[in-house]
């Protein structure tokens, strides 16, 4: 019988490979690396489409809003907030529902590895609604000119300051009642706390947002 012998430096080569490689998949990022799209398993996810907002999202405080959640970090902010600047909050639903994005409402679960990646830190769909149903619409165009007002009806936000207040609230440790400096001035929150905003191809931008763009 043939036997095809493998030398096992090679073997050893596979085997460490692999384990490197599942081992970055399944570790979780400080920064959030992927931005979810809720309810679609093969379709795209927002950051594919939108490659320049997701790149500005990226470096913004909402990306990194569970690595907040570790030990040493803001250490200072969390003694005055009576919070244990030692302790890792990072499995605390009591945090968790303002940290990530969609807990338990088909987006971050704790235990749950790939919706954990997805969801992880305060990614698109806090700003933007559920995915699920405006892109169904949105895939109905083929060239991409969907009425605005469709997409509204199956769930599209556009960072409203309820969406906003949602979390920037008096249940956040950080309120205006620890330190006036954590009161939300929206219209001033809205461009410090955002991606950069770049205009799109068939859509002008909404009114009264205009500001917003960076030219
Ligand atoms: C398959 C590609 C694709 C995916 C995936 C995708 N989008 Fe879009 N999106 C588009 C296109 C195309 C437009 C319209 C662009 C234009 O006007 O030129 C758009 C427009 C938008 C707009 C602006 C709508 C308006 O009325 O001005 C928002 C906000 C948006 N998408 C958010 C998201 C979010 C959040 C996700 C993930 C849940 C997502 N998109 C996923 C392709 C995509
Ligand atoms: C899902 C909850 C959630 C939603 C929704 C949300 N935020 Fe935040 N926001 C946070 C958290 C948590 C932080 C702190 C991030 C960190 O850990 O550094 C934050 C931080 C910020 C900061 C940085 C704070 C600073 O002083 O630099 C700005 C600005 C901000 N958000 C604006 C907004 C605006 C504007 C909206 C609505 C368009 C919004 N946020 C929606 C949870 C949220
Ligand atoms: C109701 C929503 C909410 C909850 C619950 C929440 N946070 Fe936050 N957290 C926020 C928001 C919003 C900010 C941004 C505040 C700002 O800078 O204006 C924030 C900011 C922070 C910051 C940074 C403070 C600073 O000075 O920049 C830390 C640290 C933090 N949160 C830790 C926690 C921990 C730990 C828990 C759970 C014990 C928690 N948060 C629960 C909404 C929340
Ligand atoms: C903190 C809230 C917030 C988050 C998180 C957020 N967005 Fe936005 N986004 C906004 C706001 C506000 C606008 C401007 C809406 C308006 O008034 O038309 C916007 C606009 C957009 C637009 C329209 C074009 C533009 O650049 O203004 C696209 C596309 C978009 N967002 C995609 C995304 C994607 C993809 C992500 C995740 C990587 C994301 N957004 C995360 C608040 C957010």
């Amino acid at each position: 019988m043939l036997k095809i012998r493998i030398p096992h430096f090679i073997l050893l080569t596979i085997v460490l490979f692999t384990t490197v490689v599942i081992g970055n998949i399944l570790a979780l990022p400080p920064v959030a690396e992927a931005a979810g799209f809720m309810g679609h398993k093969k379709k795209k996810g927002c950051t594919k489409c939108h490659k320049q907002q997701y790149k500005s999202w990226k470096k913004m405080r909402h990306a990194k809003a569970m690595k907040t959640l570790m030990p040493g970090e803001f250490a200072e902010e969390k003694i005055k907030a009576k919070l244990d600047p030692d302790k890792n909050y990072i499995k605390d639903k009591k945090c968790l529902k303002c940290h990530t994005t969609g807990l338990d409402k088909g987006g971050y679960s704790v235990g749950n590895k790939k919706k954990m990646r997805s969801f992880y830190a305060v990614g698109c769909e806090e700003c933007h609604g559920k995915g699920k149903k405006y892109q169904k619409v949105k895939n109905k165009y083929e060239q991409d000119d969907f009425p605005r007002d469709e997409v509204i009806k199956a769930g599209m936000k556009y960072g409203e300051k309820e969406v906003c207040e949602k979390c920037h609230n008096d249940d956040s440790p950080f309120n205006a009642a620890l330190d006036p400096k954590y009161a939300f001035d929206y219209k001033k929150m809205l461009k410090k706390g955002t991606h950069k905003h770049f205009r799109l191809k068939k859509h002008s931008p909404r009114k009264g947002s205009e500001w917003l763009y960076e030219d």
